[in-house]
């Protein structure tokens, strides 16, 4: 325990310099260095895990739900989904946790 809480120390320290927080994609488990500020679905495209259909765009308002991801998160409003145009990387020292919606309907459908 004690290890564990000098590792989350030593990047909290890390995180105060350089001002970016770790968010972490499930299920594939790709781990991101965001810069706070920065709007949490453009953190998911950049990293992969949301796709933008040039025929079907992310309206980015909150009205088309395409960007909704489940998050472990509490602080978030709409915990556990969230729609991550609504929301930007927040000014925290714990990792950010977020899971594609599909796999999650996936996983409650068996
Ligand atoms: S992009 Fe439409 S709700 Fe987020």
């Amino acid at each position: 325990m004690l290890v564990k809480n000098m590792a989350l120390d030593k990047r909290n320290e890390s995180n105060s310099t350089c001002n970016k927080v770790a968010v972490r994609f499930l299920p594939d488990n790709v781990v991101v260095e965001a810069e706070i500020g920065k709007r949490l679905l453009d953190v998911a495209i950049q990293a992969g895990q949301l796709k933008e259909e040039p025929q079907e765009p992310f309206c980015r308002d909150g009205g088309c739900y395409k960007c909704e991801m489940e998050t472990s998160n509490t602080q978030f409003e709409e915990y556990p989904l969230i729609r991550t145009c609504k929301y930007s990387v927040p000014p925290i020292t714990e990792e950010i946790q977020l899971t594609k919606i599909d796999q999650v309907w996936s996983e409650n459908m068996l």
